[in-house]
């Protein structure tokens, strides 16, 4: 597999994602609608195409071996939240046509990037909800706009592998967060948000959080991401895998540690109304560790020290 295309290569993983695999020798093919914000792309060739469009998928899927479906029109709660069908109409298109383009190229391997956001939500109605198996998927009520389009790429991956013999790979990523992220404008995720919050912050102020704050998640360094990534292409394992942390955490105590890390002195949360998602969020990585024999292992208190750094030195110049 020497030719790669990474879709979303303008985007926070997809940037890292090309770094890493042109690290490890391949030829590289990024494609976005935007180029990397903060950052020179180190693609062989990057493409600014607008993937909604047939023509455009045909052409960034020519002459591929690979493909590592990241493209999506994305954000963080707030943003998923008001744009229901924005995103699941520009996901669609992007999805059904990037897997047909890469089919009708003959391209061998196809991996897609869905989201915890599939799993339904009755199973996370407590802070404390069980981890997610893959499994749980089913029956299904995904959460929202993005939930479904992403368990309907994951349904058509299924049967194109299937009637048209394309191997595929499936990552449900849980919360992916570090440097070279989108930290402000709308999109941005709530580590991000509560780094940028804090870096705003002065000492004795205050930081507001959205909800009550005891609402859990988990959240995945971005070199874990990208490392399981590359070792889920190279897997043998068609079907979704969760790649994400067990590390779960209330969303207060995630701004407390970024509070922490800041060495701020004196700031205190605000609760304030704001979209929540689900109550409790957490990864199962049993089906993981067993097909890769790996796991993400950063800790959060460690992973958040690099992106702090880099949210605070963006903030302070500008
Ligand atoms: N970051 C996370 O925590 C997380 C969690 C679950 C799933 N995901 C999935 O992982 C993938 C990458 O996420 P990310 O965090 O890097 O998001 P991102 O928003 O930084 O990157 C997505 C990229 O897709 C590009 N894009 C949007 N519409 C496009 C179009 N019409 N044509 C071409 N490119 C287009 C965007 O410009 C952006 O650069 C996405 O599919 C996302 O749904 C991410």
């Amino acid at each position: 597999m020497k030719r790669c295309l990474v879709t979303g290569a303008g985007g926070f993983i997809g940037h890292h994602l090309v770094t890493y695999l042109k690290g490890l020798g391949y030829w590289i093919r990024g494609v976005d609608i935007k180029r990397p914000e903060f950052s020179v792309s180190d693609a062989n060739e990057f493409e600014l195409l607008d993937l909604r469009r047939w023509e455009n998928c045909l052409r960034a899927t020519q002459d591929i071996d690979a493909v590592y479906a990241l493209a999506a029109d994305m954000g963080g709660m707030g943003y998923l939240s008001s744009n229901h069908a924005r995103v699941l109409r520009n996901n669609a298109l992007i999805n059904l046509h990037t897997l047909d383009a890469a089919r009708e190229n003959g391209v061998r391997r196809y991996l897609f990037s869905s989201s915890a956001c599939v799993y339904p939500e009755s199973t996370q109605t407590e802070t404390d909800s069980a981890p997610l198996k893959e499994v749980d998927a089913y029956p299904a009520a995904p959460q929202d706009g993005y939930g479904w389009e992403k368990l309907i790429a994951e349904r058509a991956l299924g049967y194109f592998s299937e009637e048209f013999g394309i191997e595929t790979r499936i990552v449900r990523f849980h919360n992916i967060y570090g440097p070279l992220g989108t930290f402000d404008g709308g999109r941005e995720k709530a580590p991000a948000a509560l780094c940028r919050k804090v870096a705003m912050a002065c000492n004795g102020g205050s930081v507001e959080v959205w909800g009550d704050g005891l609402q859990t998640r988990s959240f995945c360094y971005i070199d874990d991401c990208i490392e399981g990534l590359q070792r889920v292409m190279q897997s043998d394992h068609p079907g979704p895998l969760n790649l994400g942390s067990e590390e779960a955490i209330t969303i207060n105590g995630l701004a407390k540690l970024v509070i922490e890390i800041s060495g701020k002195k004196g700031i205190t949360l605000e609760n304030v109304d704001g979209p929540q998602g689900v109550r409790g969020r957490n990864s199962d990585n049993a089906l993981l560790r067993d097909v890769l024999r790996w796991e993400p292992s950063t800790l959060l208190k460690d992973g958040l020290v690099p992106t702090y750094r880099w949210i605070e030195s963006m903030v302070r110049n500008g």
